[in-house]
């Protein structure tokens, strides 16, 4: 199908979210539009303002040497390459996204960005893919060292939400990955559009070509199926254990699916269960190589304080991560939401859990 029809159709998906959208008066743009030059262009908080109904970020973005440590507070983050990413997860132990979103920090896998590191033997098992418009990666984590809660399914981060502040708030993403950035890795470009989700001992990462159309970077860093985790918003063939790189093919976003010969486009309700009318497709991958965790990840600190997952019933793989929240739709708000806006309902999120497991089995 060509782009054009895919952004028709997303529009579609889209407009019912982004019409429930408000700006909070306080900060009224939203953070896509925060553009800054790296690293000399970053204000300490690119979200400060006071009387912002959720309060202002809780962190910052001038990250350096001194802000190196387990209790940085740095909330911008970088996706570069697979020895070299981070993901949002939260600054205090035992959390889940659902009750964090707003004050996840940068974790990453390699020092020199001025955050937290993922410690070691935490991640276990990663796939890159590698595309004309986006990169995603996907894989195993032992949240729990991550400061979650072992049985969390998580939830989604992205730089939208329900008042356009971002989960977290004031959350930026820079990459040197891309063809536009020239090649050069000494230079960042800040990633407009991203999207994340963890939970269920899984997680995957998009982050979009800043270059691309608007309309390819919202079709691949779609933010508004939030409560249908990995295997739906980034289809991908993580296995635990395996760490690998891919160029792949352009997957179809979120919510697109052909039947019949019709294309159509699902939209996750509001509340209540998710139960898409289709079996997401891994896009086709290619020139696959594949490293040893040890080649990948050799500056991780030992684990300290936090307690081994165990028991978790999740999931499979990095489809695993469906997101704690429902929308509540109490206060009679609808759910607008990115992100695991809704604080987390055990119930939902175990029969929504549940359901993506059989979904990446099946
Ligand atoms: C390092 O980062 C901290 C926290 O953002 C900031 O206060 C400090 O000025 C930075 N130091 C330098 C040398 O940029
Ligand atoms: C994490 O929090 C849950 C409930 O909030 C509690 O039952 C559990 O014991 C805590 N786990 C750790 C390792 O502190
Ligand atoms: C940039 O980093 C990538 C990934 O680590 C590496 O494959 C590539 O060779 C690097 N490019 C240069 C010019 O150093
Ligand atoms: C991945 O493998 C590790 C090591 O074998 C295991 O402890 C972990 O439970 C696995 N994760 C998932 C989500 O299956």
């Amino acid at each position: 199908m060509s782009r054009s029809t895919l952004s028709a159709l997303l529009a579609v998906a889209a407009v019912s979210k982004f019409a429930l959208a408000q700006p909070d008066p306080a900060d009224p743009t939203p953070l896509v539009d925060k553009h800054y030059a790296y690293p000399s262009g970053i204000p300490y908080q690119v979200d400060y303002n006071t009387a912002a109904i959720r309060g202002p970020q809780t962190g910052y973005n001038i990250c350096n040497s001194t802000t190196e440590n387990q209790d940085s507070e740095c909330q911008t983050s970088f996706v570069n390459h697979i020895d070299d990413f981070c993901l949002w997860a939260p600054p205090q132990p035992n959390s889940t996204i659902g009750d964090s979103e707003a004050d996840e920090v940068a974790w990453c896998t390699k020092p020199g960005h001025g955050t937290r590191l993922i410690p070691a033997g935490a991640l276990q098992g990663a796939q890159l893919l590698k595309t004309s418009a986006y990169i995603q990666i996907a894989g195993f984590i032992d949240q729990t060292l991550v400061d979650m809660n072992a049985q969390d399914y998580g939830g989604e981060l992205d730089p939208h939400g329900a008042d356009l502040r971002g989960n977290p708030l004031g959350g930026l993403m820079y990459s040197n990955a891309f063809p536009s950035n020239g090649g050069n890795n000494n230079t960042y470009q800040q990633v407009i559009d991203w999207t994340n989700f963890i939970g269920g001992n899984a997680f995957c990462i998009t982050i979009c070509d800043p270059a691309s159309s608007s309309d390819d970077q919202g079709a691949y860093c779609q933010n508004i199926y939030d409560r249908m985790g990995c295997n739906y918003n980034m289809p991908n063939n993580a296995q635990n254990g395996t760490f690998e790189v891919c160029d792949a093919d352009l997957k179809t976003p979120v919510g697109i699916y052909v039947t019949n010969g019709v294309t159509m486009t699902y939209s996750q309700p509001a509340s209540g269960v998710v139960d898409p009318p289709y079996t997401p497709v891994v896009p086709a991958s290619s020139n696959c190589v594949t490293y040893q965790s040890a080649q990948l990840y050799t500056a991780n600190p030992t684990p300290s304080g936090a307690t081994s997952a165990s028991g978790s019933s999740a999931t499979g793989g990095a489809g695993g991560s469906s997101p704690s929240s429902g929308s509540s739709g109490a206060a009679g708000a609808a759910p607008t939401s990115s992100g695991a806006e809704a604080l987390g309902i055990s119930s939902v999120a175990g029969v929504v859990g549940v359901l993506f497991a059989m979904a990446f089995l099946s």
